[in-house]
């Protein structure tokens, strides 16, 4: 089994000490840093923008994972990108196959990552095959799309089974966002996921530091138990 990386996300930190929650974060272990941005039209909630990644850039050495929750894409991929973003996710159901394709071979050029999100009630593309793949995430929503601290939707747990076995031999991952906390964690490492987005278990917990190494200790504890 692949390692599992936490990604705790920034929308549930404290945004008036942005910088404070990311330093605490990342001295507790943190393997990157999750960044939604919600545009008001494809999610109910506006978030940031390219100032502000550009700005945490400098505060982290940790990678910067960009979830695009937005209409048109296309047109804001690229200031996430030069801000200093280093994986770009884009959502299924807000763009077409042909700007994927321009936007994997684009990122990689710049040596960075990309990925692709799908909403709790959409399913697999049917072209996303093993070998045509030209994803380096993909990332399975397990709430609507907006806001932090909504309840994990256990429905997506097959679909992150199935995503799993697209990785399953290759470089793929398989990132979980939305509700994930210390009590859920196991059940989504057993379905397969490599990635847990989490916002509220891990900042809105009092103690930042001992809510991410307990969810560390769950994700251990766990892939002891799950046969490679
Ligand atoms: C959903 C976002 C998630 C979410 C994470 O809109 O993509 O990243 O805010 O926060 P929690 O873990 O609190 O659901
Ligand atoms: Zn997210």
């Amino acid at each position: 089994m692949k390692e599992v990386k936490i990604a705790p996300s920034i929308l549930a930190a404290d945004h008036a000490d942005l910088k404070g929650e990311i330093s605490r974060v990342e001295e507790a272990g943190a393997d990157m840093i999750h960044v939604d941005v919600a545009d008001g039209h494809f999610a109910p909630n506006i978030s940031l923008g390219p100032d502000t990644v550009r700005a945490i850039r400098k505060v982290t050495k940790l990678p910067l994972d960009i979830h695009l929750m937005i209409t048109n894409p296309e047109k804001f991929y690229e200031p996430f990108l030069s801000a200093g973003g280093d994986i770009i996710t884009v959502h299924a159901e807000s763009t077409s196959r042909s700007f994927l394709n321009k936007l994997s071979k684009e990122v990689h050029q710049k040596g960075k990552k990309v990925g692709l999100a799908l909403k709790p009630s959409t399913s697999l593309p049917y072209w996303l095959g093993k070998k045509t793949n030209p994803f380096d995430v993909i990332l399975v929503l397990s709430v609507n799309p907006g806001f932090p601290g909504q309840a994990f939707m256990p429905r997506v747990i097959p679909k992150v089974r199935k995503v799993a076995r697209l990785a399953d031999s290759g470089e793929l991952d398989v990132e979980v966002d939305g509700g994930v906390d210390q009590e859920n964690a196991s059940v989504i490492v057993e379905a397969g996921a490599s990635v847990l987005v989490a916002g509220a278990s891990i900042f809105r917990k009092g103690d930042v530091k001992s809510a991410l190494q307990d969810m560390r200790a769950v994700i251990q504890r766990t892939m002891r138990e799950v046969p490679a």
